[in-house]
């Protein structure tokens, strides 16, 4: 037995395997496949099975209460699963990067005796480094604000690397927040706003459509501050960019996530009349639409000024769908202010929305203060908001039945003979037909809604781009 498992585990060693879990957020998924693609120049192929893994990496998400405890259940269930591999003479390194690993660094290290490293978002192209370490014995924490531009050092995905992830990826153009709402975690774990070179960001999404990447989707805690250099001095606004992308050849679709409202600016309204391939569907957090409870999250905008980008979005692209962010249960929120927040959305009607409790965050203006709300009214407030907010949706989806819309090909459908995508509303819909389809934009007939897809028939398959 001895001799058989021997050579085995020589084989493990020399072909290590990762598995990278992401949570949160769209910049933690990017950021996932950067870090899955540094570590392969290192040897690591990716797995998606933990009983397969060298090395787990947890990349977290510090934004609600709920999502940081899931880390440490989840590290707890992966220390047993470590200890089981050692006792079999196999190691499992256990890395916590992404904002849960900034915001509580070595602490996770302490709370948590399996991990062996803790890195930042910030500071994972440093990973190399930190294994190394790590196999030699040491426990790391690297959380550092990097001076080194991590951008610069990551390497570029192989064409095999794009293909297998699909025709829509993310690229982050912006990270970081200046803007300080009152509830919010991300100016301390992310830092402030930075955005990346137009250049660096044409030549990724160039390396990308290359590959077959089809919509791309720029990613940004505050993905409409951006304002990149652009060579000699001069700097590009999130439209100018969006127009500068839209020029690349073989790629059909643009999004952005996610912005503020203050810096919705009338260019970036107005690209979305302009610039064909920007898809109709903005996802622009309100978070309450009480103007009193606004201005106590500190957002600096209020319920009209929201409703009024609303409304001129629509003026530039009558179809736009809308999709929001909400809070209830933020301090201080009376039933008049809940009431507000509901009124909102009946005035825009969303497409699709997150809505969340309040969840007081450690080191956040907010949770300090002594006005919060009790627990089962908050959970009332989100059902009632939750309710309302699936109908809008429900409806908006309903009101597609008839209609003939451009669909992205993606993936297979769940059955036989089955192709799935997404309209431009970002509405998964299956047809029955070809894989030929797949990568390409095609038009179809919607015939049916159902609670979380669409069906519809392919009207022709040309493919438009
Ligand atoms: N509690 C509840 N929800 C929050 N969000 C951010 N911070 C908190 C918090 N402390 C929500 C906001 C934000 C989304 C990403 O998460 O709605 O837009
Ligand atoms: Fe958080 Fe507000 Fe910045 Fe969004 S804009 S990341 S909610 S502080």
């Amino acid at each position: 037995m001895e001799a058989r498992s021997k050579p085995q585990r020589s084989e493990a060693a020399r072909l290590s395997k990762v598995l990278v879990k992401s949570y949160g957020c769209q910049m933690n998924v990017y950021d996932a496949t950067r870090m899955a693609d540094l570590l392969s120049r290192e040897g690591y192929a990716e797995t998606q099975s933990e009983e397969d893994a060298d090395l787990v990496i947890l990349n977290t998400c510090h934004i609600r209460e709920k999502a940081a405890e899931k880390i440490y259940s989840e590290l707890g269930k992966l220390a047993i699963a470590k200890r089981a591999l050692n006792a079999q003479g196999r190691d499992m390194k256990i890395v916590v990067a992404g904002c849960v690993a900034q915001a509580e660094g070595e602490e996770v290290l302490k709370r948590q005796r399996a991990v062996d490293i803790v890195v930042g978002p910030q500071s994972y192209h440093r990973l190399p480094e930190l294994l190394r370490q790590a196999k030699d014995g040491a426990r790391v924490s690297d959380t550092d604000f990097a001076v080194e531009d991590k951008f610069r050092v990551l390497p570029a995905p192989s064409g095999a690397q794009i293909r297998a992830r699909g025709v829509s990826a993310f690229v982050t153009v912006q990270e970081g927040c200046d803007k300080f709402c009152s509830f919010c975690v991300v100016p301390y774990t992310r830092g402030a706003e930075a955005s990346r070179p137009v250049a660096e960001i044409i030549a990724e999404t160039m390396r990308l459509v290359d590959a077959g990447v089809r919509e791309i989707t720029l990613i940004g805690q505050n993905v409409n501050a951006y304002l990149g250099a652009d060579g000699d001095g001069r700097q590009a606004s999130l439209a100018q960019l969006l127009d500068r992308l839209a020029q690349i050849e073989g790629l059909a679709r643009l999004r952005y996530t996610t912005s503020h409202p203050v810096d919705m600016a009338q260019e970036l309204i107005d690209a979305h009349g302009a610039n064909p391939k920007l898809m109709p569907y903005v996802h622009l957090p309100v978070q309450s639409g009480s103007d009193r409870i606004l201005k106590s999250m500190n957002r600096k905008h209020g319920a009209d000024a929201y409703l009024s980008i609303v409304e001129q979005l629509r003026k530039a692209r009558p179809d736009v769908a809308m999709s929001s962010d909400f809070i209830v249960g933020f301090p201080g929120e009376s039933d008049a202010d809940f009431e507000a927040t509901m009124a909102l959305a009946r005035a825009v009607g969303f497409a699709s929305s997150f809505s969340f409790k309040y969840s007081p965050r450690p080191g956040t203006p907010a949770a300090d203060r002594d006005d919060q709300i009790d627990e089962t009214v908050k959970s009332e407030r989100l059902a009632a908001l939750q309710v309302l907010l699936e109908e809008q949706r429900q409806g908006f989806n309903a009101a597609t039945v008839g209609k003939e819309l451009d669909v992205l090909f993606e993936k297979a459908g769940r059955h036989e003979g089955q192709i799935g995508g997404k309209t431009p509303y970002m509405q998964a819909v299956h047809v029955e037909g070809p894989m030929a389809c797949i990568g390409r934009e095609v038009r179809v007939k919607i015939i049916a809604a159902g609670s979380n897809s669409l069906s519809g028939r392919l009207m022709s398959e040309e493919a438009k781009a």
